[in-house]
């Protein structure tokens, strides 16, 4: 996938908007063409890991390390047209997760284009990375007829020190005639593994999830760590602020660490919604695993003039747990 730096940009569906062409705040950040001519942001930070945002849909299609693998998945059949979804990556769900509500399914963040934010409001924490890009959406004439809500939605799409790939989201609700609204939200991240069959999944044992299977019917978690041998499309809820990918083929562990999002959704659509998906190579669900940390339960409600905030950090770290070395105890609890 090849990419050229973009000297200047006009607005249009396959473009980004004006601002795109503003200078970036990061000097490690560069706005680029992507497949089919769409904008995207490369991040790339002096250690040597990297990461890839389109500004349709805010949408993170690439994470790299700083040996230059990939440790997303997206799909070889994914699109990247619009109006549809990019298959893979990290897409955002946002203003509904799902089809909990009557807006399209996982809501419209995902296939709207943003536009990058070069003025955002200082952070309330610190950060020490330089790597990094602020997008925004906010909502058109057309969005307010589906979803009658004034809000401002700012992305921070940041690379830490260590390669980890940070997100931060801030929505804010800007009535002014005084109107709260509610929304749900996920990452839905996918994470590329080496094989399905020997992944585990760490820190959702023994919770309460709801199955999307079987009428999001409420039920707890038995035994051992989670391991995949058909389709799994689960809602933890209440769950803990680490989670651990454990890739035994790979000895690759991946801890996704979130703050504002108490549900997790764990997601492999397996081999016959596999071929069902146009988007989809058949047997591509053997190398990805969706694990989504999310606001799904409970709905978040913000009344004009608040602002939520929802994080997620990702890292990949070596592992040896194939050999017993690792204790698991220690990727969840442990410094
Ligand atoms: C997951 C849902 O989050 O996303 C699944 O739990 C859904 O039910 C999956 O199939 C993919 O959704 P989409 O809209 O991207 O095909």
């Amino acid at each position: 996938m090849s990419s050229e730096k973009v000297l200047s940009s006009g607005s249009g569906s396959g473009s980004a908007s004006a601002s795109a062409s503003a200078p970036l705040a990061s000097p490690h950040a560069e706005v680029c063409k992507g497949i089919n001519g769409l904008n995207k942001v490369v991040l790339r930070d002096p250690r040597g890991s990297s990461a890839e945002v389109y500004l349709y849909g805010a949408h993170v299609t690439s994470w790299k390390n700083d040996h230059g693998e990939e440790l997303l998945f997206v799909s070889s059949k994914a699109t990247f047209k619009p109006p549809k979804a990019i298959r893979g990556g990290i897409p955002i769900c946002f203003p509904q997760f799902s089809n909990l509500g009557s807006l399209e399914q996982h809501g419209f963040a995902r296939n709207r284009f943003w536009t990058i934010d070069t003025d955002p409001p200082p952070f309330s924490t610190t950060s020490s990375s330089k790597t990094y890009v602020d997008l925004i959406l906010k909502p058109s004439e057309e969005d307010m007829k589906i979803w009658a809500h004034s809000f401002e939605f700012r992305l921070r799409v940041a690379l830490g020190p260590g390669g980890d790939l940070l997100l931060t989201s801030r929505i804010r609700n800007t009535s002014i005639d005084g109107k709260p609204f509610s929304f749900t939200f996920a990452y839905h991240t996918y994470f590329s593994v080496s094989d399905i069959s020997e992944v585990r999944v760490e820190g959702l044992e023994t919770l309460d999830y709801l199955d999307n299977l079987q009428n999001r019917e409420r039920f707890t978690e038995q035994g051992d760590a989670i391991t995949f041998e058909s389709e799994v499309d689960k809602i933890y809820l209440s769950t803990p602020t680490k989670i651990a990918i454990l890739d035994h083929e790979k000895k690759r562990t991946f801890v996704l660490r979130k703050d504002g999002l108490p549900d997790a959704v764990v997601w492999n659509p397996w081999d016959k919604k596999a071929k069902a998906m146009v988007d989809f190579g058949d047997e591509e669900y053997k190398h990805m695993l969706c694990v989504e940390a999310a606001a799904v339960e409970k709905s978040i409600t913000l009344k004009a003039g608040e602002e939520w905030k929802g994080r997620q950090e990702l890292s990949a770290v070596p592992s040896s747990y194939c050999s017993g070395q690792l204790d698991p105890q220690k990727v969840l609890h442990g410094s």
